[in-house]
């Protein structure tokens, strides 16, 4: 049987890295796409290169032409600009339109049968307008944003416990912005819920709060470190997950930006929640319960997230 082929939309520096870790777990065939000539030909030429050392047996290649995605397994979105100091994620969000949209349109081309993942900012948005762009059914279209916020904020937890990340569960809820909703009720260190280990005297709300706060802001905490660009690393670890869980039909229970039908009360707009991931790509949204104060922070989020999307509609009619 063929390897699955991957395409990576975008060989900057998440797409750089999503094409290391993909070789390296041996997920498949990788081909970078980007517009900047001889950049992702250049990387993929260089990870092949690690491929006798790593022991890697896949293809690597690097193309500006969209031909060379055909027939695409998974396609991994992080085609257009990354955040400078200063800026918001939001700031991006006419720039990066645009480039959804080309790659939209390259994907239904050349890979309509692909498994999406968009980590394009400001997300929820560029996710939404992806879709429509692409016409590729929803379930197949996602967005990474909640992988990554809920491993932040499993570091942060797992560094106040002193206890191995593996044990330390959480989950982050709504957008991909200032408002997102890191869900303390639903996180657990080994099962046991965050109010809990408050009680036991394991840390204390005000830690707590700080730590909440933090991976909120997780991503501008990069940003200000680089000064020249975003996070990468934790990012493509992310989306790896999802590109395997999909590839391997794991059933992986993972929060990811998804098309909500009405679910957790949200309609047609892309947004964090829990979700099933397999072979069928979002193959379930868990529509969990939220108390009256995570539905309000909940709500802000989403409404934040409608103003974006009601932007995107402003800025190209074809979105309405
Ligand atoms: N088609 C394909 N590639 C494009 C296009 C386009 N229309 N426009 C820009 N690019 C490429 C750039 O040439 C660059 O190589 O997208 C790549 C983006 O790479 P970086 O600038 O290194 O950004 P990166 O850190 O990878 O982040 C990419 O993900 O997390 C988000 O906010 C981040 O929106 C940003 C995206």
């Amino acid at each position: 049987m063929a390897r699955p082929k991957i395409a990576l939309i975008g060989a900057g520096n998440i797409g750089g890295t999503l094409a290391h870790l993909a070789a390296l777990k041996e997920l498949g065939d990788v081909v970078l796409f980007d517009i900047a000539d001889g950049l992702p030909q250049g990387k993929a030429l260089d990870i092949a290169e690690s491929g006798p050392v790593e022991k890697i047996d896949a293809d690597m290649s690097g193309t500006s032409d969209y031909a060379g995605i055909a027939g695409a397994d998974v396609c991994i979105v992080t085609a257009g600009v990354a955040r400078k100091p200063g800026m918001s994620r939001d700031d991006l969000l006419g720039i990066n339109l645009k480039v959804m949209k080309s790659v939209g349109e390259g994907i239904a081309a050349h890979a309509p049968d692909a498994f999406v993942i968009c980590i394009t900012n400001p997300l929820d948005a560029m996710v939404w307008a992806l879709q429509k762009f692409s016409g590729l059914p929803a379930h197949k279209v996602c967005g990474m944003a909640g992988v990554l916020d809920s491993a932040r904020f499993r570091h942060f937890l797992a560094e106040e416990f002193n206890v191995s990340m593996r044990d330390v569960t959480a989950f982050v809820l709504g957008g991909h912005g200032d408002t997102m909703v890191p869900s303390v009720r639903y996180s657990t260190v080994a099962g046991i819920p965050l109010p809990d280990l408050i009680e036991m005297g394991w840390t204390t709300q005000e830690k707590l709060d700080a730590m909440v706060q933090r991976t909120r802001d997780g991503g501008a905490e990069i940003v200000g470190l680089l000064k020249t660009g975003s996070a990468f690393y934790a990012p493509a670890a992310s989306a790896i997950e999802m590109a395997e869980a999909y590839l391997k039909d794991q059933k992986r229970v993972l929060p990811c930006a998804a098309y909500c039908d009405g679910d957790l009360g949200v309609k047609d707009m892309y947004v964090g929640v829990p979700t099933v991931i397999g072979a069928g790509g979002i193959e379930k949204i868990v529509n969990i319960k939220l108390n009256k104060e995570e539905q309000e922070m909940f709500d802000v989020s989403v409404k934040a997230v409608q103003g974006l999307v009601d932007a995107c509609k402003g800025i190209d009619g074809s979105l309405n």
